[in-house]
């Protein structure tokens, strides 16, 4: 659900910044975000979906906007992808878990800077990269950050955004949620799992905040405009997922429903596996045919020009 429409942008900002704080130590459980092997493959693949195909490509300098526990860039820094990282994000919270993440990872070159992206605190023309993954959808204003975005890269940059919901893929994610919640009883009762006994209020005030992140849910061509708009070049809108996003917002509101502990390794180790088969689909049978806007996520690249 997205935030009010009369909400300000302090507002949204100052949500969003009480939100991830709040969600930050749970997260990569909460979304299976993976540093190893599964990880950067998926992050390796998704950049070469945002670049429109391009692959080997190796950049300097990146900044990540909106980087959360650092699932993109943590991983493409592993890739060798990324040479130097300044990871950026409103919340403290999701910087200090990257942060204590990329120790563990034993990776160099990574800084973290708590910032909003409608204001970048960076000297013009500072990065080859400018990336992100879902994060477009919380920025109140979008034409700011896409032209702070420009001012910091070099010429000759190149900006790459994933995972921003398109506004069919939103409405579809529904379905499977009411789907996951209405047979949740039914699986827990087959899986063996127990029903999760939510902590008082902590429900509640998930639930308000989380109707309030979400700003946007975009068109391909509200993309485009933006890249347009803010004078890039070579501007490229692809979608993915389809199925597997289908199928992984099911899995997540069953699981949700139970004790994390109570759920068996047989049945995590099957929703992973099936979740992986349906993204091979969706990446090898769907996405090369089928319109971006039909899919859950929409990736961006464009190019700074010369
Ligand atoms: C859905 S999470 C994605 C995190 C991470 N990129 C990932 O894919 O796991 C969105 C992130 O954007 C950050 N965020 C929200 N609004 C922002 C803003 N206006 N400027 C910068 N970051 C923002 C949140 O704090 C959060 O960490």
């Amino acid at each position: 659900m997205p935030a009010s429409p009369t909400a300000t942008h302090e507002h949204i900002k100052d949500v969003n910044t009480r939100y991830h704080d709040a969600a930050a130590e749970e997260y990569d459980a909460k979304w299976g975000i993976d540093f190893g092997e599964v990880g950067q493959r998926q992050v390796r693949l998704k950049l070469v979906k945002a670049l429109g195909g391009k692959k080997g490509r190796s950049f300097g300098d990146a900044l990540e906007i909106g980087s959360g526990t650092g699932y993109f860039s943590l991983n493409l820094v592993q890739l060798g992808v990324i040479e130097r990282l300044t990871a950026t994000d409103i919340s403290p919270g999701m910087l200090k878990r990257l942060a204590a993440t990329a120790d563990a990872l034993g990776l160099e070159g990574v800084t973290t800077v708590q910032t909003e992206a409608e204001t970048l605190p960076f000297e013009d023309e500072s990065f080859d990269l400018v990336l992100g993954h879902a994060v477009l959808h919380h920025i109140p204003d979008l034409d700011k950050a896409f032209a702070e975005f420009r001012r910091v890269l070099r010429p000759g940059g190149m900006i790459a955004f994933a995972g921003e919901p398109s506004r069919y893929g939103d409405t579809l994610a529904a379905l499977p949620k009411r789907a996951g919640l209405a047979l949740a009883p039914l699986w827990r009762r087959a899986v063996g799992a127990e029903e999760r006994a939510v902590a008082e209020g902590e429900q509640s005030h998930d639930h308000s905040l989380e109707a309030e992140v979400d700003v946007h849910a975009f068109a391909p061509a509200d993309l485009r405009r933006l890249l347009k708009s803010a004078g890039f070049e070579q501007r490229h809108v692809g979608g993915e997922e389809l199925l597997s996003n289908a199928w992984g917002w099911g899995l997540r509101t069953v699981e949700s429903s139970a004790e994390p502990e109570s759920v068996s390794f047989r049945w995590r180790r099957f929703a992973f596996n099936s979740y992986i088969a349906l993204q091979k689909v969706d990446t090898k049978v769907l996405e090369p045919y089928l319109p971006a806007e039909l899919f859950y996520n929409l990736l961006v690249s464009a190019r700074k020009p010369d």
